[in-house]
């Protein structure tokens, strides 16, 4: 496995890769590599013949007091990591390489972005979009990788290929969640002991949804309500947002199997993400 810091020498391989006829599938990371970022890399290993993982913590997608100076940074283990998991190729570009010295040019989106993430944290889609159109163009994968942790995301940035014309097939993988439900992020590697303990409010809370649901509750607001509850009972969790959306991203009135319960809750100064799908069952 090569470990390349410039585009170019990215783009020779890749096209070595091409003339060759070989399909080419890419796990899009910030690196700190865990078991979600993983599964990316085993699926794509197991449906191309070469996979890069790209490593990149991406200044454009975090807003001015976020955490972009904090966001763990691990390139040894994470080469590691890739590697095993099945990795040809790891593009672990300098901030410089990829964003130039002055960038002009961004890529948006609207409507999708106006609602849960987007709407908390303006600019971020802007920012995800612009470097994942950038790794598409150096890449060219045939396959691109994505968590359900990120569902957003993955909407946003599905959107954004197909208006754009990537002729790329996007894939989205399951969340992984450690044993007692949280969903795995880099993030939680912020969380000490105790905040760890009460980080498992967020994947309680989807569990209850989806229990309120089964029961035959399907009044949005009132398992919103009951979740909100829910979730102060645990004194470090301040919530962002609970909502139940549809698949642009839109606040349901009344829930239906394929909407999407999600969920972004701070615990202490870490903010957690999650979310499930309405008629999928609630598994570890
Ligand atoms: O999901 C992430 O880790 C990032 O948002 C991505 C897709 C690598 C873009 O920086």
């Amino acid at each position: 496995m090569q470990v390349l810091h410039t585009i170019s020498q990215t783009r020779e391989i890749i096209l070595n890769q091409k003339q060759k006829g070989r399909s080419l599938g890419l796990a899009p990371t910030m690196g700190a590599l865990h078991q979600g970022h993983l599964s990316l890399i085993r699926r794509s290993a197991a449906e191309n013949d070469f996979t890069v993982v790209s490593i990149f913590v991406n200044p454009l997608q975090f807003g001015p007091n976020e955490d972009l100076d904090a966001y763990p940074r691990t390139p040894d283990s994470d080469i590691e990591a890739a590697q095993s998991a099945g990795a040809d190729l790891i593009f672990h570009p300098s901030a410089e390489e990829i964003l130039g010295k002055e960038m002009l040019a961004f890529v948006d989106i609207e409507k999708l972005q106006d609602n849960l993430c987007g709407r908390s944290r303006p600019g971020h889609f802007r920012g995800v979009c612009t470097i994942v159109a950038k790794l598409f163009n150096i890449i060219t994968p045939d396959r691109a990788y994505f968590g359900q942790k990120d569902m957003q995301q993955f909407i946003i940035l599905k959107k954004m290929a197909q208006d754009l014309n990537f002729d790329i097939d996007m894939l989205l993988c399951p969340i992984v969640r450690e044993s007692d439900g949280l969903a795995m992020s880099s993030r939680n590697k912020y969380l000490s002991p105790a905040q760890r303990r009460d980080a498992v409010v967020l994947h309680r809370a989807i569990d209850r949804g989806m229990q309120l649901y089964g029961n035959g509750e399907t009044n949005a607001k009132k398992i919103i309500s009951a979740l909100v509850d829910f979730i102060r009972q645990t004194p470090s969790a301040r919530i962002d947002y609970v909502s139940i959306v549809d698949e642009d991203m839109q606040d349901v009135a009344q829930v239906q199997k394929g909407h999407i319960l999600a969920l972004a809750v701070f615990i202490g100064k870490t903010r957690l993400i999650d979310n499930h799908i309405f008629g999928e069952p609630v598994t570890l």
